[in-house]
């Protein structure tokens, strides 16, 4: 059953920045984007075991900091080699200065 998580506060993510939060054995990618809307994905790079928090927000792309695959982090869209599975992403809301993603 799906359920809301609070992930951070607003305040823990600068704009064009990304964040790790990790929720009951997984983990996941917290961006803030240049525009100052909130989305969240999985944690790990579809590739190999590299966590997206370590990578570079450039508008709306992450770029995985081991290989420098490139996701757009808003749809979990693959940008093409060396990724070509797409990331999944996850609903995101704000509440009461918490950024709050859905996880089923
Ligand atoms: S692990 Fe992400 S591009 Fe290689």
């Amino acid at each position: 059953m799906a359920e809301w998580v609070a992930a951070c506060a607003v305040d823990d993510v600068d704009e064009e920045d990304v964040i790790r939060f990790d929720h009951g054995g997984r983990s996941f990618a917290i961006y803030r984007s240049p525009d100052d809307q909130f989305f969240a994905t999985d944690g790990f790079c579809t590739r190999e075991k590299a966590h997206l928090a370590d990578g570079l927000v450039m508008d709306e792309i992450i770029e995985c900091p081991k290989h420098n695959g490139r996701f757009n982090y808003k749809t979990g869209q693959a940008k093409g080699a060396p990724v070509c599975v797409n990331l999944r992403t996850y609903p995101v809301k704000v509440e009461a200065g918490k950024v709050m993603i859905e996880i089923d």
